[in-house]
C-alpha cells in the first residue's frame, strides 16, 4: 500500500473512494463541499440526512455515488467538536477510514481531513498511523487468511503537500507497534526467551545496532540472582538481552529502556488459580515487545540519541527446581529479597536489569512492564501508571504519550508504603499488601536504582485490548512503543 500527501483539492480527485471528515453539527454542506456535493448530484447531502450523519467522533457513513461519477463512493467520517480536534482525532478518523474502504474492497482512496495546529507534517504522520495500524491483521495461527479479496492499494491525503518524511516516520512508527503486537498475539510456545533473543538479532542485523545476549552462566558472574531465581523452574534457557542504538555523529543523550520479558507466567508455587487469567500470560512481555517494538522504529528513524533497549527474558514455571516461597534472593546490587510470593516475578527480573541499565551511566532510565494487577484495578484497561523519581523525565513523558495518543496518569511513589515490603530476615519482601499493590511494586523497583533519573510504566492494563477501539484491532495494541518512539525523538 501506496500512502502519499499531495497538493490535490477535494474537488479534483478522481478514483474509488473519497472521505470527507465533518464537525459535530457542521453537517450543512458550504463552499467546496456545497461544490462537492452538487459535483456528485446530490449524494453528499442525501447520505447526511438518511443516515442523521451528526459527525460524532467515531462516526462514519458510506454510500455509492451514481454511475459515471470520477468518484464510486463517498465515506464521511465525523470529527466530533472543532475544539476538541488534536492528532489523536485524526489518528482514529483515519483508521475508521481506513476500516471502512477496506469493507468496500476500496482500491485507490483519497483523504480529506482538517490540519491540526498549522502543522500539516503532524497531520499526515497521524493519519498514516491510524490507517497502518487499522490495517494490520495478523494471519500467522490461520491456517486461511481471513482477508482474502481486494487490497488498499494507494491512498492520497489531499491537501497537505508533500509529506515524505512525515510518511516515512509514521511507517517506522507502524513496523515497530506492529513488531510489538505480533510478539505479544503469538502464545507462549512460539515466542520463548530464546526467539526474543532471536527477534533482537534480526533487529541488530537488520539496521545496524549492536547485540549482546547474556547466557545464564553470564548472568550468574554477573550476580543476577534475583533474575536467575525466577529463570530457574524453566527448561528453556533464560536470555539477557542488550541491544544498543547508537547515532552517527556524537550522542545528545543516552537513554535505557527496559522491558519485563516474561514469556509465561504461571505464577510460580503461588500458582496462578482458575479464573486468574493465566491463559492469558502469554503477553507478559509485553514490555519487552515494545522494548523491541521501538528499538526497530528508532533503527529506521536514526535521532542523535544513544539508547539501550534491555530485557531480561525468562518464563516463570513449576518444577522441583522451583524457587519455595520464602526462598531469599539476592540481587546484583548486594540487595538480598524474601520471595513471599512467586508470583510477583516480574519485578525480581526487572531488579537486575535496573542495576545493569545503571551500570551503562546513562542519562535517564523507563523500565515499561506488564508488572499488577492492582494497576488494572486503579486506572482500568485503557490508562498505564507511571512512577518517576525524576521531575522532568516525568514531563517529557506524559508529553510523548500526548503527542503519541497514548494514555498514562502520574501515580505516586509513596516513600511510607515500603512499610509493607519490610521483612524480618532479608533486605525485603518482593511482595507488599494488597491495597496500594501497584505503588509497593513501583517502590521495590526503586531500590535498584540509585541515582538516575527513573520512570517506571505498568502497562498491564494497555497492551491489550478486548475489542476494536481507534487504532487498536482487538487483541495486542503495541502499546507504548508510539510513546517511547516519541520520548527519544524529542529533542528534550
Ligand atoms: N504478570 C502479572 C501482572 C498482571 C496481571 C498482568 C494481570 C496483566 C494482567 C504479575 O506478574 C503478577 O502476577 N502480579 C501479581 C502481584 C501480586 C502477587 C503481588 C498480581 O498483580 O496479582
Ligand atoms: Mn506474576
Ligand atoms: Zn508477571
Amino acid at each position: 500500500m501506496d500512502i502519499r500527501a499531495t497538493d490535490t483539492p477535494r474537488l479534483e480527485w478522481t478514483g474509488d473512494a473519497l472521505a470527507v471528515g465533518l464537525f459535530e453539527e457542521a453537517t450543512t454542506l458550504t463552499d467546496d463541499l456545497a461544490q462537492l456535493d452538487e459535483k456528485l448530484g446530490g449524494t453528499l447531502k442525501e447520505l447526511i440526512e438518511e443516515t442523521e450523519f451528526k459527525g460524532s467522533a467515531g462516526s462514519s457513513a458510506v454510500t455509492r455515488v451514481g454511475a459515471g461519477s470520477s468518484i464510486r463512493k463517498i465515506i464521511l467520517v465525523g470529527l466530533g467538536k472543532p475544539d476538541a480536534l488534536n492528532l489523536d482525532s485524526l489518528r482514529r478518523a483515519g483508521a475508521a477510514i481506513a476500516r471502512t474502504a477496506k469493507q468496500h474492497k476500496i482500491k485507490t482512496l483519497g483523504i480529506s481531513l482538517p490540519v491540526v495546529k498549522d502543522d500539516p507534517a503532524a497531520t499526515a504522520q497521524a493519519i498514516t498511523e491510524g490507517i497502518v495500524l487499522a490495517l494490520h491483521q495478523d494471519n500467522r495461527f490461520k491456517s486461511e487468511p481471513e482477508d482474502k479479496g481486494a487490497k488498499l492499494e494507494q491512498v492520497e491525503l489531499l491537501g497537505l503537500g508533500n509529506q515524505e518524511a512525515a510518511i516515512s516516520r509514521a511507517h517506522a512508527i507502524g513496523s515497530g507497534v506492529i513488531l510489538a503486537r505480533e510478539l505479544v498475539a503469538a502464545p507462549a510456545n512460539v515466542v520463548t526467551p530464546i526467539s526474543l533473543a532471536e527477534t533482537a538479532e534480526a533487529i541488530a542485523s537488520e539496521y545496524g545496532l549492536s547485540l549482546e545476549v547474556l547466557e545464564r552462566e553470564d548472568c550468574e558472574k554477573l550476580g543476577m540472582g534475583a533474575f536467575l531465581g525466577v529463570a530457574q523452574a524453566s527448561e528453556m534457557p533464560p536470555k539477557f538481552i542488550h541491544l544498543t542504538y547508537k547515532p552517527q555523529g556524537t550522542a545528545k543523550r543516552k537513554l535505557a529502556i527496559v522491558g519485563k520479558g516474561l514469556t509465561f507466567d504461571s505464577g510460580g508455587l503461588n500458582i496462578k488459580g482458575a479464573g486468574s487469567g493465566i491463559e492469558t500470560m502469554k503477553m507478559d512481555m509485553g514490555g519487552a515487545a515494545a522494548t523491541l517494538g521501538a528499538a526497530k522504529a528508532i533503527a529506521q528513524l536514526k535521532p542523535d540519541v544513544e539508547v539501550h533497549f534491555i530485557s531480561a527474558a525468562t518464563e516463570n514455571m513449576i518444577s522441583g527446581t522451583a524457587m519455595h516461597p520464602g526462598d531469599i534472593l539476592t540481587a546484583s546490587n548486594g540487595k538480598t529479597i524474601e520471595v513471599n510470593n512467586t508470583d510477583a516475578e516480574g519485578r525480581l527480573t526487572l531488579a537486575d536489569a535496573l542495576v545493569f541499565a545503571e551500570k551503562l551511566g546513562v542519562d535517564a532510565i523507563v523500565d515499561l512492564a506488564t508488572l499488577t494487577g492492582a494497576c488494572i484495578i486503579a486506572l482500568g484497561n485503557d490508562i498505564a501508571g507511571l512512577w518517576a523519581t525524576d521531575d522532568t523525565v516525568a514531563s517529557q513523558l506524559k508529553a510523548a504519550a500526548e503527542q503519541a495518543g497514548e494514555k498514562f496518569w502520574q501515580m505516586p511513589m509513596e516513600d511510607k508504603y515500603f512499610d509493607g515490603l519490610k521483612s524480618p530476615i532479608a533486605d525485603m519482601k518482593n511482595t507488599g499488601p494488597r491495597a496500594g499493590g501497584s505503588i509497593t511494586a513501583a517502590l521495590f523497583l526503586k531500590q535498584f536504582v540509585k541515582e538516575t533519573p527513573w520512570a517506571h510504566l505498568d502497562v498491564a492494563g494497555p497492551v491489550w485490548a478486548d475489542k476494536e477501539d481507534g487504532c487498536n484491532n482487538a487483541g495486542a495494541t503495541g502499546f507504548p512503543v508510539r510513546t517511547l518512539v516519541s520520548w527519544v525523538l524529542s529533542d528534550a
